[in-house]
Formats: C-alpha cells, structure tokens, sequence
C-alpha cells in the first residue's frame, strides 16, 4: 500500500500513531539538539514539519548530516500535534532512510528566491519550487475539468492528427517534417533535403485540429479536441510559444451566438473549478503572483461577458483615440488587426473584463469563416480577455460550398489540397461552429503568471532555453 502523502498528512487529526512519510526536504533548520524539517511530495503547496530529537534514540550522525535541501527521504515517526503555529500535526522522527542526497555545494535550488529567468534555465528542476508545483497542480485540476465541462455535455473527444498536409489557418506559420537520412549525418545548418520529406511528400506539424474536428462534428455533432499544436511564429513574447496545447469544441447546428455562449460558459466553468478545487495554490498566486486575482476571476464568473463587433471596437478605439484618452503605436483603422496594446484598452479601459469581439473583416481571418452578408466581414468570435488579449479565437464555419470555394480562390488556395474538407460541404453540410482557447493563456488568466513560458513543463519557443 502507498504510503501517506502531505496532503493526506496534514488533514489527518494527531494521533500519534506510527506514519511513515516519503518526501523530499525543502530546508533545514537546526537548534541545539532538535532538527527541523519542512518536507514536501509534491502533493500540495504547504510543506510538513518533521521534528528529530538527537537526544531520543540514536542517530546516525553521518547520514543526518545529509538530510538536506534537496534530499530524498523516508520519514518513520509518529504524527503528533504541533505546538508551534500554523500546522495541527507534525512528525515526530524516530527513524530516517536516505534515498539520494543533494550535494549542497552545487544543488541548484537554495533556500533563497530564484528569479524565473534562472529557473527556466533548470526546468527540470523548478517544479520543485512553490510557484511551480502550484503551476503544475492548477494546470492539472484545468485539464480535467476541461474533459469534464465537454463529456457534462454530451461532446465527444476526437484525436486529430499532429501530422498534416495543409495549412489549416492559412497563416504559414507551419513547422515541416522531415526524416534522417539513413547514415544519420550531423545535421547540418541551413540544409534543405526535400527527399526528406514524410515519405516522399510535404507534410508538417498542426496548427490546429479544427478541420478534422469539422468532419467528426459533422457526423457525431459534439466534439472536441485537447492537445499539442505548433506554429513557427517568430514571436519573442510573454504569451507565444512554438509548442502549446489547445482546447477546439466543434458543433454541428450551432451558430456565432450558440458558440459564443459555449465559449463563454466554458471559460465561467474552468475559473469556478479552480477557484473551488485549487484553493491553496490560488490562495498562493493571490498573495505573491498577482494580488487580488481571486476576486478578479470571482466576478468574472458572475458577470455577463460584454460582446461587440468589430466595427464597434474601432469606434471605440478611434473615440479614445480622438478624445486624447489613449495613444496607440498601430493605426486605429477599419481593416487592421487588433494589435495587443487595442486589446488591452478594450479589455482593461473600455470594458472592464473578458470581450467577445465579432465580425471582423474577413481578409484578417481565416478561408473558413462563415462570410456575411456585407461581403466584407467574416463570423469571427475572438475571446479577449484584461492582461493577455486574445484567449480563444473561433467561428461560425462557411458552410455552402460555393461560397468557401469563392473564398479560396481569392485567395490562391490550391483547393485539391483540401478535397476532403470541400466535401464536407458537398455532402450533408449543416451550419455548425467551433473555436480554439489555447490552454497556456487561460493557465496564465487564471494564476497570474506573467510569462507563457512559466506555466507549460518544458517550453519551446524562438529563444528556447532547455531541451
Ligand atoms: O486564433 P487561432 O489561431 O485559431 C485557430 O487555430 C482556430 N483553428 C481555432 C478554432 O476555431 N478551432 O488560435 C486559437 C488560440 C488563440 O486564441 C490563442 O489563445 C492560442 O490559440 N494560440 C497560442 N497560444 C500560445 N502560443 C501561440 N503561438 C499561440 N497561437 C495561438
Ligand atoms: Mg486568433
């Protein structure tokens, strides 16, 4: 059977009955002849305290002597009430095993504060730290209510694939894969062997899974996918990276409103999980990682999400922008993208939390959007939220076949590459919607970590640090 973990630990009553506890020591603090250890598994944010009294029994002086920051152990004691504040219970130690020190001369997680430049130097080693245990247990306790909002529902999860033929947002922004030569030669910079291609043709990494999620959705009506993506975007920022996951609900017979209703009780879903079930780790981001974000994200589940056009968010744009209220760096002009400075302002000035913005012009936005009447702008919905921006981009899909292959012939598209997604319209197509929440930026909404690269395991982008 398992041994007990910290969390079991600390919300078991004193008992003092025999435990035995397999840990790992933050730090150690020694008095006369008492040791004091804050050990921690991992399995919460608080760390328990384990009390060895070197006068009660004996010890072998040589291995405490290696019970470090850093250490590997098996605590065998009794668990007893704390006399000191915070805890109800601690170990009282009668016995300790060492599985595998840490040399403290060049362990590189000392007792003091690391900056998160120097711990993505080592991450394999940050989850160690509070701020990334707590990281990676809310990015957990988020995947699982993610599977658990879309199964609620009656949505089935599709895998699609990672390996694909086209470029599925047109963007160009696609990572290609290749195959080693036999003799499997150094790679060599700047070698471009197209005979390395997959098996003798182009292929590359997904941008998105949405157009194979568009062909379940059109047959089994409510899917979703949740999984890795890839773009090859030169964006040296706090919210892009080369590797990420994204979340993608597809919905036959749901049109923009229906999906932007999903969106939104989606996103209300996730934060009130969290909120509910990762208290302590919230409680730990409130207090050092963005004061006040647990009271943020309580209204944020409660209020109504404010949803504007496009054409809107210009006017409200361009009004700052003439009243002297706001300078922006990009032009305010109907037709340009959103820059994250406009986002910012619409979000965190104008309407004061999450924004669903809608029909954008359509040559900002992917072939697939349903086009409106106006034949200048598209069924877009992009979720924008304070402090990051864009969190979910979507759609209502173009679902008569002449008119996406209009749009794809204006813009060059080589529809043979995309026959089967052309048959889907061909035949049986039914209106249906769908959208992407890259699942990073919530983790970061959500916790207040200021940088994408804080809160996935193992980042990968243009300035990757560790592979
Ligand atoms: O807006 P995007 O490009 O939309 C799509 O890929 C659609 N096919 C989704 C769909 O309708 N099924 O990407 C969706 C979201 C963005 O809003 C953003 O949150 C995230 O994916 N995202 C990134 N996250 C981290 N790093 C990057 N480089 C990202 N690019 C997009
Ligand atoms: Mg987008």
């Amino acid at each position: 059977t398992p041994t007990p973990s910290v969390k079991d630990l600390l919300s078991t009553p004193a008992s003092n009955q025999p435990t035995v506890l397999n840990a790992w020591v933050r730090t150690r603090r020694d008095s006369k002849n008492l040791v004091f250890l804050a050990l921690s598994d991992g399995s919460c944010l608080s760390t328990i305290q384990a009390v060895i009294d070197k006068e009660q029994g004996s010890w072998d002086e040589k291995l405490l002597a290696k019970v470090n920051t850093g250490a590997g152990i098996q605590v065998q004691g009794s668990l007893t009430a704390s006399p000191g504040s915070g805890q109800a219970v601690e170990i009282q130690a009668t016995g300790i095993s060492l599985y595998g020190e840490a040399p403290q001369e060049s362990y590189p997680l000392q007792k003091k504060r690391h900056s998160f430049e120097f711990l993505r130097e080592i991450a394999h080693l940050r989850p160690r730290t509070n701020t990334f245990g707590a990281v990676a247990r809310v990015r957990n306790a988020m995947s699982f209510a993610i599977h658990r909002f879309f199964q609620e529902r009656g949505f089935f999860y599709v895998h699609t694939p990672i390996i694909t033929g086209v470029d599925a947002e047109g963007a160009g922004q696609m990572f290609r894969v290749t195959t080693l030569p036999p003799e499997n030669p150094p790679r060599k910079e700047g070698s471009t062997d197209f005979s390395r291609d997959f098996f003798g043709r182009p292929t590359y990494l997904a941008v998105t899974g949405q157009l194979e999620a568009e062909a379940y959705a059109l047959s089994m009506g409510r899917v979703y996918t949740f999984g890795p993506t890839f773009r090859a975007e030169n964006s040296n920022t706090t919210r892009h990276l080369a590797e990420f996951w994204m979340i993608e609900p597809e919905v036959a017979f749901c049109d923009i409103n229906c999906n932007m209703d999903l969106a939104e009780d989606f996103l209300k879903f996730i934060i009130s999980t969290v909120l509910e079930e990762c208290r302590e780790d919230m409680a730990f981001f409130n207090q050092w990682i963005q004061k006040g974000i647990i009271d943020v994200l309580k209204e944020v589940v409660t209020k109504k999400f404010a949803r504007v056009s496009y054409t809107e968010a210009m006017k409200e744009l361009e009004k700052a922008q003439d009243s002297g209220s706001a300078s922006f760096d990009f032009p305010v002009q109907w037709g340009a993208d959103l820059q994250s400075e406009h986002e910012k302002f619409l979000t965190e000035t104008v309407y004061k939390g999450p924004v669903i913005v809608t029909d954008y012009p359509k040559e900002i936005k992917a072939f697939y959007m349903k086009q409106n009447g106006d034949g200048k702008t598209v069924r877009a919905m992009d979720v924008l939220v304070p402090r990051l921006g864009e969190i979910i981009g979507g759609s209502e899909r173009e679902a008569d076949l002449s008119k996406l292959e209009a749009r794809m012939d204006e813009l060059g598209m080589h529809k043979e590459d995309y026959s089967w997604y052309l048959e889907l319209r061909k035949y049986g197509s039914v209106p249906h919607s769908g959208f992407g929440l890259g699942f990073e930026r919530l983790i970061q909404y959500i916790t207040g970590m200021q940088n994408i690269r804080d809160v996935i395991p193992f980042p990968r982008t243009v300035k990757s640090a560790e592979f």
